[in-house]
């Protein structure tokens, strides 16, 4: 017996274009060379940062652990419940009459992707919509799960660099009943930019009106404004509003805890006799995926919701964290304004977040890389962390002169 390999392109295509990047970064051998490619969090100095408060807890975790026991499908009842409250706030009651619940996921991309089986399983979705452009996970996440009709909604405006609110609006005024639409809530991947409240409102109620079901991906509360609380206003909104919905939440960008692999995706629902039937399909679902979903990072960041000490350590990170992010946005627009980079670089202050789309065309891209030996993410998604008072003025540089070598037709 020899095992035949049926080569499937389009399985081979996800991500290729990012993990090529990075192989290309790995192999330069240019003492230039800067990584802004992946969205996790550097330090001044260059380096990937752990908060501190992570590494106190992940101590305390492990004097606290006594065995290795499986955890239940759903995972930790006591995590989900304060991931939960993370979002929403005060839910005792919604808890306890079971109106909203969670499932521990493995990561953000797990919560996705447990929510998209789901729908398509036992919800007979089968269409789906993303922003145009969005996360290059989301698109794949929904094809594998079965969904047929990938259907994108128009959001960036590339020449302005800003939300093309009346295209949101119409595209989901005309998408079919029963499609499901990813909402990315802040800190939006790639391109930054967020609705504002009252643009989300209107989106709710088209939401509502076409009865669409609302699917949130949540991976950066805290990076876009530095508050907690202010970056989940929308789903406190669609809360409020009782809209049902589904919202995947990532914790590996706001605890600096990539491998750890922490998600949880959490139900929010009128009172129905469906709730149990919900609980033990996605339960179905878990079980013959991964059966049951890991511990120790997900005790850490509980560890870190539930003691006040350790909460408010974490989210007063978040302060200093984002106004790192600003003053580097500040600095590098004045620093491509200086130099007369073709364009406006209003944009890169009017939005916070940890990325700016420079939108450049392939041969932009490979010059900038080849050249200057700077990475960034098709199509010129630049991790701003990765920025930082050594290279800013070699990267506006670069930016510059190869929009300007562009201009001249030297680059296409
Ligand atoms: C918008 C968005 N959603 C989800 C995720 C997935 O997060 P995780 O790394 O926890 O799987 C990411 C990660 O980059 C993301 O950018």
């Amino acid at each position: 017996m020899s095992l035949r390999v049926k080569c499937v392109p389009e399985a081979f295509d996800i991500e290729e274009e990012i993990i090529k990047t990075m192989n290309d970064y790995d192999k330069d051998v240019s003492l230039k060379k800067i990584d802004l490619i992946i969205g996790v969090y550097r330090s001044e100095d260059g380096d990937l940062y752990l908060l501190p408060v992570v590494k106190k807890a992940q101590q305390m975790v492990l004097e606290e652990t006594l065995n290795h026991n499986y955890l239940s499908i759903r995972g930790i009842d006591e995590f989900t419940k304060a991931a939960c409250t993370l979002i929403l706030g005060d839910i005792e009651k919604q808890w306890n009459d079971e109106t909203i619940f969670g499932f521990q996921c493995i990561g953000g991309a797990g919560a996705l992707k447990i929510g998209a089986d789901f729908l398509h399983q036992f919800m007979e979705c089968t269409t789906v919509y993303f922003s145009d452009p969005t996360w290059v996970n989301h698109e794949p996440t929904f094809k594998s799960s079965g969904f047929k009709n990938i259907r994108k909604y128009r959001y960036f405006k590339k020449e302005s660099k800003s939300l093309d609110i009346e295209g949101i609006w119409e595209d989901l005024s005309n998408a079919p009943e029963n499609s499901v639409v990813i909402l990315q809530v802040c800190g939006h991947n790639p391109t930054c930019v967020d609705p504002t409240k009252e643009q989300w409102k209107k989106i709710a109620k088209i939401i509502k009106e076409q009865k669409l079901i609302p699917f949130f991906d949540i991976a950066y509360q805290g990076f876009a404004s530095g508050d907690l609380i202010e970056d989940a206003w929308v789903i406190r909104y669609f809360f409020q509003e009782g809209i049902d919905f589904i919202c995947a939440q990532s914790f590996s960008k706001i605890f600096t805890m990539y491998n750890e692999r922490v998600g949880n995706l959490m139900f929010s629902m009128k009172p129905s006799s469906e709730i149990d039937v919900i609980k033990s399909n996605v339960s179905k679902i878990v079980r013959c995926m991964y059966s049951n979903p890991p511990n120790h990072g997900t005790k850490t960041i509980l560890k870190i919701l539930t003691n006040s000490e350790l909460y408010n350590e974490w989210s007063n990170s978040f302060t200093i964290m984002v106004s790192r992010i600003k003053t580097i946005r500040i600095d590098f627009r004045k620093a491509l304004e200086d130099l007369g980079a073709p364009g406006k670089w209003n944009y890169i202050t009017d939005h916070g977040g940890m990325f700016i789309l420079l939108n450049f065309t392939s041969n932009q891209l490979e010059y900038f890389q080849q050249f200057y030996h700077i990475y960034v993410s098709p199509p010129g998604r630049l991790n701003v962390t990765g920025l930082n008072t050594n290279n800013i003025d070699y990267i506006a540089k670069a930016v510059t002169e190869t929009l300007k070598k562009s201009e001249k037709n030297i680059i296409m």
